[in-house]
């Protein structure tokens, strides 16, 4: 299945299904016809897995960089950036990222930045790398202040989303992109008991048609794609918070998938939607496997503290929430309010 992201003369395709990394070598002579050498950014662990046979058909460079959140750093950003000028990457060429989220993200950053900006191809290998974070053109890496400070747009040539290479991916790293699914399936309206009659490959396709939709629409965020941070707000708050015990603590989807049941215990705490919303958002959950608990381990108080300071507050508690009119960002919440619905949830058996 091909989608385009539509944005004029930089619209995309996004490939998805089985084998469609080995588009690469087409997609580099439409899209890229001057180039002669190639970059892949990856990780090790993924460049020993049996279907890496990444072929761009050009002079391609391997530059491995380290595994998970890890890779998100300046210092890895230098780094590439160095290699890549030491292997005289120029205007003409292109980076193309392998990889998870990290490694897409990072990958992409790079290519914005180098020589101002060079031509891109992301190949997400992770799920939720295929169902958000290669699209869309976000690029980036964290600071010591919190997560993806720090980035550019860059839209890239094209997106490789191969759904055969998702076999190896482990549990955890499965249930991580699940947590965006089932925020895509919420934000669509739909309930949990149609779940059961959809394919895993018609849920990955629906929420790639989503984002590939949203980005279409608003590709800088102005409006409509702030709606895909559903769930994020308490979701970053508890990333930043379990970053502090360790990288593996928390991955994104499982503090998402907590973010949406906390969404709508506080949309209901707010009158905007019936206790109905909650049990559809719990059910949704359940049926992915996602843990929906909020930690009994954190305090509260940090974490609406963390949540006022996420970079898309502005400087106020702002949330997505669901509404009798569909989903809206609603600025400006009450910190009481918020304090009061997170000591239930956590409360809650
Ligand atoms: N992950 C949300 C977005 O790309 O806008």
């Amino acid at each position: 299945m091909n989608l385009t992201v539509e944005l004029g003369e930089r619209s995309y395709d996004v490939v998805v299904g089985d084998g469609a990394r080995r588009q690469l070598r087409a997609l580099l002579k439409r899209r890229a016809p001057r180039a002669k050498s190639v970059v892949i950014v990856t990780s090790p662990s993924l460049a020993s897995q049996p279907w890496f046979d990444i072929d761009s058909g050009l002079e391609q460079h391997l530059l491995s960089v380290p595994e998970g959140e890890s890779a998100k750093t300046w210092a890895s950003t230098e780094d590439l950036l160095e290699r890549a000028a030491a292997l005289q990457l120029s205007r003409e060429d292109v980076i193309v990222g392998v990889g998870g989220g990290a490694v897409t993200d990072l990958a992409g950053f790079v290519a914005a930045i180098y020589l101002r900006g060079v031509a891109l191809v992301q190949i997400p290998t992770s799920l939720l790398g295929q169902v958000d974070a290669a699209i869309g053109g976000k690029t980036g890496v964290n600071l010591a202040a919190g997560k993806n400070l720090v980035g550019a747009f860059h839209q890239p040539l094209g997106v490789l989303c191969d759904t055969s290479v998702l076999a190896t991916l482990p549990p955890r790293e499965r249930l991580s992109g699940l947590g965006e699914i089932a925020k895509c399936w919420l934000l669509e309206g739909r309930d949990a008991k149609s779940l059961s009659s959809i394919s895993f490959t018609d849920l990955v396709q629906l929420s790639i048609g989503l984002k590939v939709a949203v980005v279409s629409g608003d590709e800088r965020e102005g409006g409509s794609r702030s709606l895909l941070n559903y769930g994020h707000t308490l979701a970053h708050a508890l990333e930043k918070l379990a970053l502090r015990r360790g990288p593996d603590e928390l991955r994104h989807g499982e503090a998402v998938a907590i973010g949406l049941a906390f969404a709508a215990r506080l949309a209901h705490a707010l009158g905007r939607v019936d206790d109905g919303e909650i049990a559809t958002h719990d059910a949704v959950l359940d049926h992915f496997g996602l843990g929906r608990r909020l930690p009994t381990n954190v305090d509260t108080a940090e974490i609406v503290e963390a949540m006022a300071h996420d970079k898309k507050a502005h400087h106020d508690l702002s949330f997505v929430l669901a509404g009798r009119d569909g989903f809206a960002v609603v600025a400006g919440v009450d910190p009481t309010t918020v304090r009061d619905v997170l000591d239930r949830f956590q409360g809650e058996l």
